[in-house]
């Protein structure tokens, strides 16, 4: 999809103007001015309460002739005093819905008068252009089209307040094209079906991605993970036909060789549950056991289209989870790459398993820091439902840096506490840990499980299981994966960077 940046009386014979207005206040100069024109059709939308502007509402109204626009969207971003950069974003993602639905491919958007304080342009327009690019995404590779499929817009001319802000909407729509790169590959990745989606499908993925862009990347295949002793990872692929990697991919952008950060994704492409078989019901989505994976491929895609000054290194372990007579058994004992045995009491409790693995490995690195994304548990998702995803860690400083990016980026997450005490409940007696700590608290239980192999560095984990699937499909996330996270970690790395 085209993003163009033009000055505010470029395109007032677009096929349809798109104003954002504001709840109880007067509209927009130039909306006044076109209400004028349209024989004040606005003005009696907005007495007979047909529009008030609440966030998010939409009304498309029809132009009478066609000196002007031909149609006008009206979209709320509600009262000014609640006015943020999330809400513009989430503003600019319903008219997008309106305009797929109606198969408007083309469209003019006002960014004059926009009552949004301490806000930059750049960062307005960057919000503007995620949000429109995050709601255009579709994911119709195995559809063919029908009358009611709706159509994805092809272009949208930003149309800039005033001249000198001309450079700044660029800088800020360029940013965001590259975040949505980000999180649109992620999606891609965890809408893949099952069937096609194999570890190794994954791992070509991110192969092809790093060639592209400048990262490289090496992957370390079943005969090398024996070799290095990679037995929890192992054990969890070994249930399957398709043999594993451990991705791993590295991007130098900070020439000074300063240590790098890491991001680490569960890669599980199908979580069967293994031997401790899922109920039928909706194992369809386990698909989406990757999207920890996704997040930080996608992750790393935008780290390196925004050329961040910084080092970062991603590692995923990629295995496929399934029922088999070559699968772990519950009771058997795995020796991990850190040495530690693990006894596996469930089998449907493998995340914790090969991230195991990847945490001991990505340690070689000596990294400033670690953070890992992990559709983990269920029981994430009993705790915060689909609002925010759980961070846990042992570096309150990093957590709180994740925190505020959280908040900046929409994409929330809310702590948990890591108190030392639930590590008595993942004590075994057969090994030196087990991959299940029983009902209570059983995402806090599975980071602590975590932390075992995280001890050489400053780490951060994210339960992502609520957030990298969106069920129903809401403004800027339809149907499917999310991506959820590419753009929160883009924005600490920035912060990180001093870059933001
Ligand atoms: N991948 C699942 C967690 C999950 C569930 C993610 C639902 C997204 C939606 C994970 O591997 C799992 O099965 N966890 C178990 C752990 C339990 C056996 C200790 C769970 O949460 O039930
Ligand atoms: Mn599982
Ligand atoms: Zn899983």
């Amino acid at each position: 999809m085209k993003i163009l940046i033009k000055k505010k009386n470029a395109t007032m014979t677009s096929p349809c103007l798109i104003f954002f207005t504001p709840e109880g206040q007067t509209s927009p100069q130039l909306l006044a001015q076109l209400d004028e024109h349209l024989g004040k059709l606005v003005t009696t939308a907005q007495r007979n309460n047909e529009f008030r502007g609440r966030h998010a509402e939409t009304l498309l109204l029809h132009g009478p002739d066609t000196r002007g626009p031909g149609r006008i969207l009206l979209v709320g971003i509600g009262k000014a005093s609640d006015a943020s950069v999330d809400k513009l974003r989430q503003a600019a993602s319903s008219a997008v819905v309106v305009l797929k639905q109606k198969k408007i491919s083309k469209a003019a958007l006002s960014l004059s008068d926009l009552p949004i304080q301490k806000t930059t342009a750049e960062q307005q327009a960057q919000a503007i252009v995620e949000g429109i690019l995050l709601a255009n995404y579709q994911y119709q590779r195995y559809q063919s089209p029908t009358p009611d499929t709706a159509k994805p817009l092809e272009q949208i001319v930003l149309l800039a307040a005033n001249a000198k802000s001309l450079p700044l909407l660029q800088r800020g729509a360029a940013r965001a094209e590259a975040i949505c790169a980000g999180v649109h590959l992620a999606r891609d990745l965890v809408n893949a079906p099952g069937n096609l989606k194999s570890p190794e499908f994954l791992a070509m993925q991110a192969v092809a991605m790093a060639e592209k862009n400048g990262i490289k990347a090496h992957l370390l295949d079943q005969v090398r993970l024996q070799q290095l002793g990679c037995g929890a990872l192992l054990g969890v692929a070994q249930g399957s036909t398709r043999p594993p990697y451990l991705i791993v991919l590295e991007y130098a952008g900070d020439p000074k060789g300063s240590a790098p950060l890491a991001l680490v994704g569960k890669g599980v492409t199908f979580d069967t549950g293994g031997i401790s078989l899922k109920p039928a019901d909706k194992m369809d989505e386990m698909k989406m056991d990757m999207g920890g994976a996704a997040t930080v491929i996608g992750t790393m895609l935008t780290a390196a289209r925004l050329e961040l000054p910084i080092n970062l290194i991603a590692v995923v372990p990629a295995v496929e989870n399934m029922p088999s007579g070559n699968a772990i058994r519950p009771g058997d004992i795995l020796t991990s790459l850190s040495g530690k045995t693990i006894e596996v009491l469930n089998t449907d409790a493998e995340g914790r398993l090969i991230l195991a693995d990847a945490l001991t490995y990505v340690a070689r690195y000596k990294p400033r820091v670690v953070i890992d994304l992990a559709t983990l548990t269920g029981a994430c998702i009993i705790a915060l439902g689909n609002q925010a995803a759980a961070v846990l860690g042992n570096d309150d400083k990093l957590i709180d840096k994740l925190l505020k990016a959280g908040q900046r980026s929409g994409e929330r997450l809310w702590q948990l506490p890591l108190w030392e005490e639930y590590a008595s409940q993942i004590k075994s007696d057969f090994a030196d840990v087990k991959n299940t700590g029983g009902r209570p608290a059983g995402t806090i239980t599975a980071a602590a499980f975590l932390q075992k192999f995280a001890d050489q560095y400053n780490w951060a984990h994210l339960d992502i299981a609520g957030m990298a699937w969106e069920d129903k499909g809401k403004a800027g996330i339809p149907r499917g994966g999310s991506g959820f996270g590419v753009r929160l970690l883009i924005d600490y790395l920035q912060h990180e960077t001093g870059a933001a």
